[in-house]
């Protein structure tokens, strides 16, 4: 024990329950001080799941390479063990929690031995804050350890807060018990997964992996899948969003939550350079969280949200000095890379960094590599563990334990046709209905095939802890709570042409539909009504600096009845999924979009002069 623990009953009692059912060699209470850091990177580099970078180049940094069975978020191996199958609801998996309990029993007996057990105490949200929650990660992996150390706030002050409080259990193990004299292998993990979730008695336990999003217990398990079953209960939301903040040119200042899928450029957007010409005009974006936000209503009428974490555990492939500069500021030094390649003057690289891949490298899976070999270099979900400090466009308030004033969400799906780049939705409802019904290409932040659409309702698809169609009615009772609720936008950055290219630049230049939304939330700019919500016309959006014709626009904006009729088939097959508990406000919003996708040519002509062709198809 590196120093007393504070006398936490339920904690001390839980610690001792699981250290005689896994069978530790030893027990470490992390301190969270850099020493610890140090050291388990010492261990790390020794038991080769670490390389050391140059430090020339990557200062404090370090390189692993998984196991390649344990790349990514297992979502088949993801159960919630509510105690009723149906508050689970038809898009998780399920277990009776006694019968879970007594598989993860017979997994996690002796799973330690030969290793030792860490006790990590970490604070999802600032230290102390009334918003933040405390959780408690039981692991036998260094690497977690030393990723839970930048993704949260965690050591010894977590404990202190904590007291004799409130803290919510995560046991993982990575389920490779050493025997006497066994060679550890450089990333422990096992071929039998599970990661689970108890949200009744607000528990998580974990199973088989080292990949972060299914070890790292205080991100997706904790803040979303058991946060978004508390702020069911207790009136607030858990979501898979980033956090931005935009600054006019006047000084006025907007804060906004957007939710992607994962992988779909969340990072890329929180953390947005305005194009040259915005620039210059006194534009400006910063950055609160690129992941989850926890939001709350506040008397005022408004709602604020925290980012809960303390770092980016970001998706590296395809990050560089133009599509990203401030993520690869924020990893230049005290980093850890996970899946990334080795340079041969020790730093790393990824497909998309450089224009010109170095004419040899060696892959992530410790093979040599040359540029045409027929293999990544990188594997598609290759990470990058951050400090969020270290971002140069971090907002002043990003740990402000109030939270910041949120005036818009925005919701966008990885889609190379039918979703318009912009538009507005009507109201509170018509807005949750399309966040709803968001559908996505799969991409490799999960494991299996990418590429196909599928319905990922509020990019929270993997990530809810009960029934996703009562969490829609939370989302619609939480809107007539509010005096100020804020309004709701689609984008959809990913359309592509007949022969493939994206037909829209993104990065930077999402600025220009950003700074429409801002100015649709401050009133200060037009919009023209749609089938399916308020769309901007040409002359609604800053084009200085961009070659963007009118007709260019129109396409990306148009609204094909042709791929809207399979739309709402695919939201009708959504429907039939979650029917017995889909509010009812649905089934009226639907008939309304469809009756409007229907209406007469002459009624769009005369409303939307600008894009009568898309509208009338
Ligand atoms: C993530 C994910 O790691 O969504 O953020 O998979
Ligand atoms: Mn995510």
């Amino acid at each position: 024990m590196s120093y007393e623990v504070p006398k936490n009953d339920k904690l001390l009692k839980w610690v001792e329950e699981m250290a005689t059912l896994c069978q530790p060699e030893k027990i470490h209470w992390c301190d969270g001080s850099q020493q610890e850091y140090d050291e388990l990177c010492a261990l790390l580099v020794k038991s080769g799941t670490f390389r050391k970078l140059n430090p020339e180049k990557r200062p404090n940094s370090y390189l692993a390479w998984s196991d390649p069975i344990d790349v990514a978020r297992v979502e088949d191996r993801t159960f919630i063990c509510s105690i009723s199958k149906n508050d689970a609801g038809p898009t998780n998996n399920w277990m009776h929690p006694k019968e879970m309990k007594t598989k993860l029993k017979g997994l996690f007996k002796g799973c330690m031995k030969g290793r030792t057990m860490y006790v990590i105490p970490f604070s999802m949200g600032p230290l102390g804050s009334p918003i933040a929650k405390i959780g408690v990660e039981i692991s036998d992996s260094p690497y977690v350890v030393i990723n839970m150390r930048i993704m949260a706030r965690m050591g010894k002050a977590v404990l202190d807060v904590l007291g004799s409080g409130e803290f919510i259990p995560c046991m993982h193990s990575v389920g490779a018990p050493l025997e006497p004299g066994q060679q550890d292998s450089p990333w422990p993990c096992n071929k039998e997964k599970y990661i689970v979730h108890f949200p009744e008695e607000r528990s998580i336990w974990s199973f088989g992996s080292g990949y972060g999003g299914n070890a790292l217990l205080g991100k997706k398990c904790l803040a979303l899948r058991i946060a978004s079953k508390i702020g069911k209960d207790e009136g607030w939301l858990a979501e898979h969003m980033l956090i931005l903040g935009v600054e006019s040119p006047e000084g006025e200042k907007t804060y906004v939550g957007a939710a992607f899928p994962s992988a779909c450029g969340k990072t890329n957007f929180a953390m947005l350079i305005p194009p040259k010409s915005f620039q210059s005009k006194g534009w400006k974006v910063t950055t609160i969280g690129d992941d989850i936000a926890w939001i709350k209503p506040a008397a005022d009428g408004k709602i604020y949200a925290i980012n809960p974490e303390y770092g980016y555990f970001g998706v590296a492939p395809g990050t560089n000095a133009k599509t990203n500069p401030n993520a690869m500021a924020s990893c230049a030094a005290n980093t850890i890379f996970t899946n990334v390649a080795l340079t041969p003057d020790g730093d790393v690289w990824w497909e998309g960094m450089t224009d010109e891949p170095p004419a040899k490298l060696t892959d992530w899976q410790g093979q040599e590599w040359t540029p045409g070999c027929g293999r990544p270099a990188a594997h598609p979900n290759a990470r990058f563990t951050s400090p969020a400090s270290q971002c140069p466009s971090i907002d002043p308030d990003w740990e402000n334990p109030k939270g910041v004033p949120i005036s818009a969400f925005i919701f966008g799906g990885r889609r190379k046709n039918t979703i318009p780049l912009v538009y507005q939705s009507f109201n509170w409802s018509y807005g949750v209905y399309l966040a709803a019904t968001m559908g996505s290409e799969t991409t490799a932040a999960a494991v299996g095939a990418t590429g196909n659409v599928r319905r990922d309702p509020f990019a929270m698809l993997p990530f809810c802890g009960y029934h996703m169609a009562d969490y829609f009615s939370h989302w619609l009772q939480f809107g007539r709570t509010i005096a100020r609720p804020p309004r709701i936008f689609s984008v959809n950055w990913f359309q592509k042409d007949e022969d493939g290219k994206f037909v829209w630049p993104g990065y930077g230049e999402n600025m220009r539909v950003l700074k429409w939304i801002v100015e649709r939330v401050t009133g200060r700019t037009g919009a023209v009504e749609s089938p399916l919500g308020w769309m901007p016309r040409y002359q609604d959006i800053d084009w200085e600096g961009l070659d963007i014709s009118r007709e260019k626009f129109h396409e990306i904006m148009a609204v094909d009845r042709a791929q809207w009729k399979d739309e709402l088939v695919a939201h009708d097959e959504l429907f039939i999924k979650l029917f017995d508990r889909m509010p009812k406000e649905f089934l009226h919003i639907r008939e309304l979009i469809t009756s409007s996708l229907w209406r007469s040519p002459e009624h769009w002509e005369q409303i939307g002069d600008v894009h009568p062709e898309g509208w009338n198809e």
